[in-house]
């Protein structure tokens, strides 16, 4: 199996449910500024982890855009939520730099918590409005620089909804490691995955 490496950490993406990654240590939650449950990726994931999850949330918020805590994951089958506040496109602004934030202060509670994978949706690309494939450049440049740091994280996973968003990963993950070799597209049996970019070795040009 070949995989994007980015020095230690793998970095894959697949589509699927955020909800149902059982193999990971944190999930990212696509939160709303008062850490309450709400529709889309934060919906699903208070759905899953129950109540308790928000009753931990509540004293941590609000937070502001491109801001990230950290909670347990309570009924889900991870051991963190890292919940995000992505911007809303053109009225928080500037909006990459307010989405990157997201994605380098994940990062960082995930290496201050000793986590070793953490899977992120596609933060602020479904109401928050974000254009799916300028979201995905944000994610994809944003995570592969910050991986440059030392960090516990060993594997990075994307989580698309869609196939379309998936395919838009995909592309952007490839031409990251500059266009060599042939990345494979394998089939992923675990729940709520339906399939997995892996890409062959070798650091990205970020
Ligand atoms: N797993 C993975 N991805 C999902 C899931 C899921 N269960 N549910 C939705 N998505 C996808 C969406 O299709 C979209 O591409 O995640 C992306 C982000 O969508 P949103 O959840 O709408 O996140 P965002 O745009 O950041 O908006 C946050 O939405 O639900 C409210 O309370 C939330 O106010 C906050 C806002």
């Amino acid at each position: 199996m070949t995989q994007l490496r980015v020095g230690p950490t793998a970095v894959e993406c697949v589509r699927g449910d955020i909800t149902c990654q059982p193999d990971i240590d944190a999930v990212v939650n696509a939160a709303n500024a008062e850490l309450r449950p709400g529709g889309g990726v934060a919906g699903a994931i208070h759905r899953a982890a129950g109540p308790g999850l928000y009753e931990e949330c509540r004293p941590l918020a609000p937070i502001r855009p491109g801001e990230a805590v950290i909670t347990g994951g309570h009924g889900l089958p991870n051991r963190f939520v890292i919940h995000c506040l992505g911007p809303v496109y053109g009225a928080d602004v500037p909006s990459d730099v307010l989405l990157a934030r997201c994605y380098r202060n994940a990062l960082r509670l995930a290496a201050g918590r000793g986590i070793r994978s953490i899977a992120f949706p596609a933060i602020s690309a479904g109401i928050f409005g974000y254009p799916m494939e300028a979201a995905a450049q944000v994610a994809v440049r944003t995570v592969i620089a910050a991986l440059r740091d030392p960090s516990s994280v060993r594997l990075v996973r994307f989580v698309l909804f869609d196939g379309r968003a998936r395919t838009m990963y995909e592309a952007l993950l490839i031409a990251s490691i500059g266009g060599t070799g042939s990345p494979t597209t394998t089939r992923d049996t675990r729940p709520g995955t339906t399939d997995r970019l892996v890409g062959p070795g070798g650091r990205g040009p970020y």
